[in-house]
């Protein structure tokens, strides 16, 4: 068979590890594809930058030109990142005859209806199990493995930068500055680091994830999503004192009415209290890990390497791969997805759905000050599971001391609600902490 002839538009960290792939095991993934691929394009920003990876000559080039007007060149694999200029460039390769390959989970979360209407327009294909998860095959597994089941709900660490901050925040005690760039020095990062420690990037997945799920077009702005960069040291330790740790979650849970038609459908990312033992918590440095609960298969676990250079490559490389058995075509076709595919299913607000709550409070250690906070929470119908205060240092007494409260379960809108109250107190010095508890 003719080869599959493909363009790397972007050589960084995920590109190089592309190209090494491409070029250092041709026979490898040519008998997995069924025809070699054959690496005929390569367009960067900057030509004489040093690449980590040893290219044959004459194959970059800053001119995206030298695709679009390339009728031999079959795919394009997008991994430049950001929004506009890859936006433009991926709807330029679609409208040309192009494939495309993309890692670029901004640019789906936010115009995925946009770009795969063009795809279905010009009859081309998009395929993109890197932007979710890394290595981890979780784009697959939904949209093949695990196609008998309605997904009931998603819950997953999908950020590894975030993830490796957290792990050398609590196992070394490495500071959160330190931690950050170490990960955007081992390519973990956006090159926008923001988007991973904000949160937004789990988000821009966990959009893409509720797609294929749910079938549901989630806007951004209706994920409540809270980040890592204001997570405290202290916190941190509060939690290990009392067998749990945080991790930052991204999280869908679909409520199917009784008739068993569509549903109601809460989103959110945030930094969740695991206990120690459970799964999710185990997962350490730059690795990604997603539970999976279907109707018919009850849960499922992937977990792998969620960011860096190899494992991402190895998720586009099996896309390129699918695409040369023509497997990736028939999915696009199949899937229809960021199309309106009529599953009913419709957004629930995330103050709605229940939860228990960790607590943390700075207070004047003075007498009263925890029967007035037990008094707000008890006329906000929230109820307290544990509570502990350290003593303030010798000598120290006028100084604030932590209040550490896990409550019983209560609706999310209720308890931050309540905050409002207790911040309000003269008692309490310094806004709340709180996180979810995810039992
Ligand atoms: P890098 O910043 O390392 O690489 C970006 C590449 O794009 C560079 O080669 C750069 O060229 C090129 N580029 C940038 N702007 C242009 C332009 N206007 N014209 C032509 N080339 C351009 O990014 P990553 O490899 O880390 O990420 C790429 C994509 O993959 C992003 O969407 C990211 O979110 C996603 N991703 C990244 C993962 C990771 O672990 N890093 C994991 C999963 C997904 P030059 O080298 O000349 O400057
Ligand atoms: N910056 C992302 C992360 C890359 O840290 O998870 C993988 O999508």
């Amino acid at each position: 068979m003719e080869p599959l002839h493909i363009a790397l538009i972007g050589c960084g960290t995920v590109g190089s590890g592309v190209a090494k792939l491409l070029l250092e095991h041709p026979d490898r993934l040519a008998a997995r594809a069924g025809r070699a691929l054959t690496l005929k394009r390569i367009v960067v920003k900057h030509l004489d930058k040093p690449r980590p990876v040893t290219l044959p000559p004459g194959l970059l080039t800053t001119d995206l030109r030298q695709v679009l007007d390339d009728p031999r060149i079959d795919v394009a694999v997008e991994v430049v990142g950001g929004v506009d200029w890859a936006r433009q460039a991926m709807l330029d390769l679609l409208a040309s005859g192009k494939d495309v390959v993309t890692a670029n989970k901004a640019l789906l979360a936010m115009h995925g209806s946009e770009v795969f209407d063009a795809g279905r327009r010009h009859g081309q294909t998009i395929a993109f199990e890197a932007s979710v998860g890394g290595g981890i095959p979780i784009i697959g597994a939904l949209s093949h493995g695990l196609a008998a089941n309605q997904i009931l709900s998603l819950q997953g660490i999908l950020n590894g930068t975030c993830n490796f901050i957290l792990t050398g925040m609590s196992e070394t005690g490495s500071s959160y500055a330190d931690a950050l760039a170490l990960a955007q020095k081992l390519g973990y990062a956006e090159a926008d680091p923001t988007l991973d420690v904000d949160g937004t990037d789990s988000a821009h997945k966990l959009a893409i994830l509720a797609q294929i799920a749910f079938g549901v077009n989630v806007p951004l702005d209706a994920i409540l999503c809270r980040g890592v960069s204001d997570i405290q040291q202290d916190d941190i330790r509060y939690a290990k004192e009392l067998g749990y740790t945080i991790k930052l979650l991204a999280e869908a849970w679909l409520d199917v009415p009784p008739s068993k038609k569509g549903g109601q459908l809460a989103l959110h990312v945030s930094p969740v209290m695991l206990r120690h033992l459970a799964p999710l918590a185990q997962v350490r440095d730059a690795y990604n890990a997603i539970f999976v609960h279907g109707d018919a298969v009850g849960s499922t676990l992937y977990y792998g390497r969620g960011a860096g250079q190899m494992p991402t490559a190895s998720a586009v490389v099996a896309d390129l791969i699918d695409l040369a058995t023509g497997r990736a075509q028939r999915t696009f076709q199949t899937l229809r997805l960021w199309s309106d595919n009529g599953r009913n299913i419709t957004l629930r607000p995330t103050s709605t759905v229940p939860s228990r709550f960790y607590l943390r409070l700075m207070v004047g250690d003075r007498p009263g000050v925890l029967a007035e906070v037990a008094h707000i929470l008890a006329e906000n119908g929230i109820s307290i599971a544990s509570v502990i205060q350290h003593e303030a240092p010798e000598g120290a007494e006028e100084q604030a001391v932590p209040l550490i409260i896990m409550t019983h379960t209560a609706p999310t809108g209720s308890f931050t609600a309540t905050l409002e109250h207790l911040d309000g107190l003269d008692s309490v010095m310094g806004p709340s902490v709180y996180y979810p508890v995810g039992d």
